[in-house]
């Protein structure tokens, strides 16, 4: 068996794998190499939701207001989690929803990528497409979310931080996380 702290092989993770947590976490970034690494589809359920929708989450959110837009976000994870194994990831309010937190408990390992406030911020400024930060200020907004949904982030299989440090380097951080899961160790 491998030893704890060796990159995960594909073959000991048997379930999706989905990351969850803030808007600027790094999901999708990360989510891509993940998959890219293990050889693994990977998907992006903000982009299913506009695929399924054919208009972006801005427009959804405009047109139909945020609760419509998290009934259609429910839908498409649910579908998602019944296909094929891959790495997925969540937009930052999925995992608020308890349906979704219980589809993902029964189906996938979750990971939750902490980031703190001064990263989030950081990253969520380089794209004006979130919805949640167009109005007020970002930071504040950042904040409070942070605060409100921290403690069900927590409830993931696993926590990895993602403040810092390249891609590759959490990435591996990951990997490792997973195999420490896979080989029984505490998360
Ligand atoms: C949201 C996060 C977004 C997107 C929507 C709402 C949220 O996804 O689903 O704008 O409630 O935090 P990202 O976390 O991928 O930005």
């Amino acid at each position: 068996m491998a030893p704890p702290n060796d990159p995960a092989p594909a073959a000991l993770i048997d379930r999706t794998i989905v990351l969850v947590g803030m808007m600027g976490a790094g999901k999708t970034a990360i989510g891509k190499r993940l998959a890219a690494t293990l050889g693994w589809p990977f998907e992006d359920a903000d982009a299913a939701i506009e695929a399924a929708a054919g208009t972006t989450i801005a427009e959804i959110f405009a047109e139909i207001g945020e609760a419509a837009f998290r009934e259609k976000e429910r839908q498409v994870i649910a579908r998602l989690l019944a296909g094929q194994r891959q790495v997925l990831a969540l937009g930052g309010g999925a995992f608020m929803d308890p349906q979704t937190r219980s589809l993902v408990r029964e189906r996938a390992c979750s990971v939750w990528l902490r980031a703190d406030l001064d990263a989030l911020v950081r990253r969520t400024g380089r794209r004006g497409t979130r919805p949640l930060l167009a109005r007020g200020d970002p930071r504040a907004t950042l904040a409070r979310l942070l605060e409100q949904r921290g403690p069900t982030y927590a409830e993931a299989d696993i926590v990895v931080d993602s403040s810092k440090g390249p891609l590759n380097a959490v990435v591996e951080r990951v990997l490792a996380a997973l195999a420490r899961r896979a080989n029984g160790a505490a998360p």
